[in-house]
């Protein structure tokens, strides 16, 4: 198959694609996604084969409208809609108790569904285009770095989707903040762009961590992530680095990885400053990328 680029004047071709089941990458805000109706299974099951991702990661499923958040749940808590109202359209993603409507491949056999409501005016024409939320995983191949351009994109899923969507680079750069409302306390599953402490003033409480060795709550943190081939190398004092070093920034950092492999690199060394040192999004990817934390 033959990976086309459309652009931001041709949704209605991804669209098309879309609501005849056929997965279909699109920009958003924070990385291109990888998307398929929520509704249709055999597309949602496409998106796991193509991707090769392990059946038991469940999936966000994004919408364009709050209202588009009661199709997936029946159990919105005045939390809920109180962050989304914070938060949305942005890099937030909320986990609900789902519908039994919404599809066990999606939640992975879980009771709940994640919801997002994406900034990125392409990407919300199109969910409104297909008239159905649009789970989408990060569109890269397993274990790699998610992709922030299309160039990135092509270079794990060409050849395996009909469609790229253009959407130029992703202006946040890291995944969405994941934050469970479905246990007792309002959990953090994933650090992202939107800060815990944000989350926090919003809810007038504070929002709890894992615990370790406790359920898993985001089946997606046990798996090896956001790693290049390049072994990274992770410095904090200045006179430590011994040759060109990256500065990252969130909105940089997986395209500089994927940089890294394209040059053959033996060693990406990154220097965590003050600044990146207090970016708890920002560290918890980079020790990923290092291998330094699962
Ligand atoms: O920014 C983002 O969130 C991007 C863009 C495309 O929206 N998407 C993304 O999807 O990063 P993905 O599949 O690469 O990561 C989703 C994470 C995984 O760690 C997964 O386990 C967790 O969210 N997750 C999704 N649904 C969940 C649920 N019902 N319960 C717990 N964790 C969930
Ligand atoms: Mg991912």
């Amino acid at each position: 198959m033959e990976t086309k680029i459309l652009d931001a004047g041709q949704v209605h071709i991804a669209a098309l694609a879309l609501r005849e089941g056929r997965p279909v990458v699109f920009p958003t805000e924070t990385v291109y996604g990888l998307g398929a109706p929520v509704f249709n299974e055999e597309a949602v099951r496409q998106i796991f084969s193509i991707k090769g991702r392990p059946s038991d990661n469940p999936l966000i499923a994004h919408i364009d409208q709050i209202e588009g958040a009661e199709r997936l749940s029946d159990g919105l808590e005045e939390k809920f809609y109180r962050l989304a109202e914070a938060f949305w359209p942005g890099p937030l993603t909320l986990v609900v108790k789902k519908r039994a409507e919404v599809p066990s491949i999606v939640s992975a056999g879980q009771p709940t569904v994640g919801i997002r409501l994406p900034s990125h005016p392409v990407a919300r024409r199109l969910i409104e285009a297909v008239g159905q939320p649009l789970v989408a995983p990060s569109a890269n191949l397993s274990g790699r770095p998610s992709p922030t351009r299309s160039e990135d994109v092509l270079e794990d899923l060409s050849g395996k989707v009909e469609y790229v969507v253009e959407g130029g680079c992703c202006e946040v750069g890291i995944e969405s903040t994941v934050l469970s409302l479905y246990g007792e306390r309002p959990t953090l599953l994933r650090p992202g762009r939107i800060r815990r402490e944000e989350i926090e003033e919003v809810l007038g409480e504070k929002v709890a961590l894992p615990v370790k060795g406790g359920p898993i709550l985001s089946p997606g943190m046990k798996y090896r992530h956001y790693a290049p081939n390049t072994p990274v190398r992770l410095v904090y004092r200045l006179e430590e680095l011994e040759r060109p070093f990256l500065l990252p920034t969130a909105q940089n950092l997986y395209a500089e990885l994927r940089e890294a492999d394209r040059l053959g690199a033996s060693v990406i060394e990154i220097y965590c400053d003050a600044a990146v040192q207090a970016d708890e999004a920002l560290m918890n990817r980079l020790l990923r990328a290092a291998g330094q934390i699962e």
